[in-house]
């Protein structure tokens, strides 16, 4: 998190931000896989790669990582949700900063991308805690949400004391259950992350928003679990999902994505590529769709099946098995990320 005196810096570009509501349009998981971007190397399906590549310039510009040691991540539950689903997605999320786990793990998933992002005044914190959690089971702002909205239901979650304004130090994650429409969840996003307005909930803080696509939309939002009809019927098989839920392990995918934006680029004005801070390509969208080696245009990569033909690459905490996508390395110049064996 910035530290006061940062903050301060930040205002003016705050304001712009403000004033630019739509920008909010590419801070976001897309759906996947989806259409050719033209010649634009960092657009639609041509931005993904897997190889090296020296068109991709993702660059550090000055703005706070999330750097707090230990990140505390609050999680809210909105909707109805079913413990059976919401189990994973908190083993993934306490699996951050466990170093128990046998590798390749979800921490050193985790701890590589924060290498490859060190800064000498600025590194992402390689702790991260499951802070406090809070559910709005009843959603109290209704099943359609529009984007302003999420921060609407974190804004009563706070109000209300079910989670704390934890503007030194905190960063949010609103997941959304099965029935709960979000404005362009599907059809352009899977997940975004944020920062809140002050005007709204109080502070300036990072926060996400992932929906589980079970039941609305699997065939775009959880890939490799689910592939969109004209793939399935190219011959391509969806992988089975690691904890047996596509929408849950799917969703787990978009989560991994966008925390490790929220901590290299919580303002969007540190970590990403393009020289466009309005339209910025973040570590994750350079490697969405890609799991393994190879991996990019639609085939996952070689990643690691268990006894059950469910696929996997990185271990967590409690037995569990997770499938990440890998990140983009300003160091290697490529997407980086564990490779399971079987
Ligand atoms: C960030 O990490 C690098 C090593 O990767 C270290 O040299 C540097 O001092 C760190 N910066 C801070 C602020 O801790």
């Amino acid at each position: 998190m910035a530290p006061p005196a940062a903050e301060l810096i930040l205002i003016p570009f705050l304001l712009l931000l403000l004033c630019r509501w739509d920008l909010l349009e590419v801070m976001a998981a897309t759906p996947y896989p989806h259409g050719g971007g033209g010649d634009d190397p960092l657009v639609g399906a041509s931005k993904r790669y897997e190889g090296s590549s020296d068109l991709v310039d993702l660059r550090y510009h000055m703005g706070p990582v999330l750097s707090s040691a230990p990140l505390r991540l609050y999680v809210l539950w909105y909707g109805r949700w079913d413990p059976a689903h919401q189990a994973p997605i908190r083993d993934f999320l306490l699996s951050i900063s466990d170093p128990a786990p046998p590798r390749p793990s979800v921490a050193e998933w985790w701890a590589t991308a924060a290498l490859y992002t060190d800064q000498t005044l600025a590194n992402v914190t390689r702790r991260v805690e499951l802070a406090g959690e809070a559910d709005d089971a009843a959603a109290s702002h209704g099943g359609s949400l529009s984007r302003l909205d999420i921060q609407r239901v974190l804004a009563a979650a706070v109000a209300a004391g079910h989670l704390p304004a934890d503007h030194r130090g905190g960063a949010y994650l609103v997941l959304t259950a099965p029935g709960v429409a979000v404005q362009d969840f599907c059809r352009a996003v899977c997940g975004f992350h944020y920062f809140t307005f002050p005007s709204l909930v109080g502070h300036t803080m990072p926060y996400a928003w992932v929906g589980h696509s079970g039941g609305r939309c699997t065939d775009v939002c959880a890939y490799p679990f689910s592939l969109p009809s004209y793939m399935s019927r190219s011959g391509m098989a969806a992988l089975r999902p690691p904890n047996g839920e596509a929408g849950v392990d799917g969703m787990v995918s978009v989560i991994a994505h966008e925390l490790a934006e929220l901590a290299t680029n919580p303002l969007v004005n540190a970590w990403y590529a393009g020289e466009d801070p309005t339209a910025p390509t973040e570590i994750a969208d350079l490697c969405e769709g890609v799991y393994g080696t190879g991996g990019g245009g639609g085939y996952a990569g070689k990643v690691a099946v268990d006894a059950q033909g469910r696929s996997w690459n990185v271990n967590g905490r409690n037995g569990r098995r997770f499938l990440v996508q890998w990140l983009w390395s300003p160091v290697a110049k490529s997407c980086v990320g564990p490779n399971a064996s079987d």
